[in-house]
């Protein structure tokens, strides 16, 4: 019988060792201090006009988490849950709404919190659905931009990382709805899908 420690480092391991999960690209740690950052400058940039924070489903449902606790405001928090249609690995740049948002935009200072941004084309789609809803302002903070993928000009406020245009899983991101829960972004190094 294994001891307790023993217990949960292989919990870890059994989902590390699979044979999609790559290398360490951003590390827990760096995640998590990056996140402060972003989050002091935030609250810095917000001061008396607090966000609305706008999460996109699923992808950024664990960075919201703690860049909201890094956030010194009284922030609101709302989601919409998007989808993007095309194979596992590459976005068509046609989205569809899935979930909308609860609250509404009408003068709101709205700042939408974004996991990854590839080819910027949901994002694009999305800053224009959001403007139609007339917020007072509306900036982003994307954890991850990859380099030299967008096929759109963005204006993205807020970036925790620039990466390599490489496949990425872990810290809310997945490949098949898998690997989300990876505290560190990995590189995925399974069969392109
Ligand atoms: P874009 O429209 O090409 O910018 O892709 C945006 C969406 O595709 C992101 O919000 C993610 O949900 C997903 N995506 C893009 N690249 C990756 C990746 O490397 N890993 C996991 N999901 C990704
Ligand atoms: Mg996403």
């Amino acid at each position: 019988m294994a001891s307790e420690e023993n217990d949960a480092s292989s919990g870890r391991l059994l989902l590390a060792e699979s044979d999609v999960v790559g290398q360490v690209i951003v590390s827990e740690e760096d995640l998590q201090s990056r996140i402060i950052e972003l989050g002091a400058a935030i609250t810095a940039d917000y001061q008396g006009r607090p966000p609305l924070l706008v999460g996109v489903l699923k992808g950024a449902f664990m960075f919201m988490s703690d860049l909201s606790r890094a956030i010194d405001l009284p922030a609101e928090v709302d989601f919409m849950a998007v989808t993007s249609y095309g194979s596992a690995t590459r976005t068509s740049g046609v989205v569809r709404i899935v979930k909308d948002l609860d609250l509404d935009l009408l003068d709101r200072d709205v700042l939408v919190v974004e996991d990854i941004v590839d080819s910027g084309l949901t994002l694009s789609y999305l800053q224009r659905y959001l403007l139609a809803r007339q917020p007072a302002s509306l900036e982003v903070c994307a954890l991850l931009v990859k380099e030299g993928q967008q096929r759109t000009a963005l204006d993205l406020r807020y970036v925790g990382f620039t990466i390599p245009p490489d496949f990425v899983i872990g810290y809310g991101l997945d490949v098949a709805e898998r690997y989300r829960n990876l505290p560190a972004i990995h590189a995925y190094t399974g069969p392109e899908s």
